[in-house]
């Protein structure tokens, strides 16, 4: 239900740290990755060699570490999270997010994040109805920041009373309601084409290109993330089927359009499949070596992009093409957007020196009928999360009309 979620888990200074172990766990039985930042007092509770063995993740702890500042500041910590969960979150914690402090790497990720924040606070009754605590989650929660407890029951002190952290379930459960709610694809089918296409020449051989699919591949888990029944036809790649996606795996150009055509009708469709444009008229025997070279004669293939995008009354709501060009780019990303009849066309430059085809980034020009939004270079997992984003605004907009 989490799957590929990325969890920051930020783990303060408080006995209720040993469920935080439990939760972990818990998050990573439902398929989120989960990285572990830890405050000090933290680390007079529970370990990091625990923290880190059951998120199978480095753990960090130090602003100050030259090493976990090259390879991974406290910036990208957030930037590569999609959510933050600080459990348990302490009074003192708390009160650091609330004004703003950063003097330590927990409280110096939380004010350089954009991302949302779930607490689960635990500390003794006391301090939790303490005006000051009480007034510090009031101002968290006006800023958006979400709850989950604190219960009441025993406390570790021998005491009862509210203050109890949630149980590592109830903390999953209110992970998992705040990604459902940003699942603006819920309802929606969505189709995408991803990685290269094999054309056989005989038997035994075949033409293919250097496509990956990792693009591909990532905007079908993204599309997935926010709720979509997603279906990814994919040709011939390494890549391994993304968690939450029917994968329907093709080898030529002519079975990925049978694929697609099968799936319809889809509400959108993305085709970022590198599809050999021609194949071979291809021998129906193993071609031997003989006197004269063998010639081989290519004939057109079809166009998935353009039928889907042509396909009358079962064609998509919303087709989504790319376009990868050389030379040119936004001009001739522009003509094929009208020669192929889809709504966007995602332009990419795959000149050998930008390095995109087979890559981990990405530099997407979005071209609709009207504008070209640059989006600058992103991993190829953030292209298929802004792609997904954009797509679920787009319906959100048709369905306010
Ligand atoms: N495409 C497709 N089927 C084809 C060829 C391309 O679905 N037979 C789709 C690709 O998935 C991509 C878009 O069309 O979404 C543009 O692909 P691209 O390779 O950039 O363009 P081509 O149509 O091959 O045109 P050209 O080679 O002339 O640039």
């Amino acid at each position: 239900m989490l799957h590929g979620r990325r969890i920051l888990l930020v783990i303060a200074g408080g006995i209720a740290a040993y469920k935080s172990l439990e939760l972990i766990r818990r998050l990573r039985e439902h398929g989120a990755v989960v990285r572990c930042v830890m405050t000090a007092a933290a680390q007079r509770f529970i370990t990091p060699l625990a923290a880190q063995t059951l998120s199978g993740e480095r753990v960090y702890s130090d602003l100050f570490s030259l090493t976990d500042e090259s390879e991974m500041g406290h910036l990208r910590l957030s930037q590569e999270a999609d959510l933050i969960v600080i459990a348990p979150a302490t009074a003192d914690l708390i009160a650091k997010l609330a004004v703003g402090l950063a003097d330590d790497l927990a409280s110096t990720v939380l004010i350089a994040s954009d991302k949302p924040i779930l607490l689960a606070p635990a500390m003794n009754t006391r301090m939790w109805i303490n005006p000051a605590t009480q007034a510090n989650v009031a101002r968290l929660e006006k800023r958006g920041v979400k709850r989950v407890g604190p219960e009441a029951g025993a406390l570790a002190e021998a005491e009862t009373g509210i203050g109890r952290m949630a149980e590592p379930n109830a903390i999953a459960d209110a992970v998992e309601a705040i990604f459902v709610a940003q699942a603006t694809l819920r309802g929606r089918k969505a189709l995408v084409t991803s990685g290269p296409t094999e054309e056989a020449i005989d038997p035994v051989r075949y033409i293919a290109n250097r496509s990956s699919g990792k693009q591909g591949h990532a905007i079908a888990a993204a599309l997935a993330r926010l709720g979509a029944d997603t279906v990814l036809v994919a040709g011939p790649t390494r890549e391994a089927d993304p968690p939450g996606v029917r994968v329907v795996h093709v080898r030529s150009a002519r079975e990925m359009l049978a694929a697609c055509e099968a799936q319809l009708p889809v509400d959108v469709a993305v085709c970022a499949a590198a599809v050999a444009d021609w194949r071979v008229d291809a021998a129906p025997q193993k071609l031997k070596k003989t006197d004269a070279l063998p010639v081989l004669k290519l004939v057109e293939n079809p166009d998935v992009l353009a039928t889907l995008a042509q396909a009358g009354n079962r064609r998509p709501r919303l087709v989504v093409g790319f376009a990868a060009e050389t030379e040119n780019l936004v001009a001739a990303a522009r003509a094929k957007r009208a020669k192929k009849g889809c709504d966007w066309i995602l332009a990419n430059d795959v000149s050998t020196a930008s390095g995109v085809f087979g890559g981990d980034v990405n530099e997407i020009h979005l071209i609709d009928e009207r504008r070209t939004e640059s989006w600058g270079r992103l991993s190829k997992r953030d292209v298929g999360d802004r792609l997904a984003a954009r797509i679920g605004q787009f319906f959100e907009r048709k369905a306010a009309e």
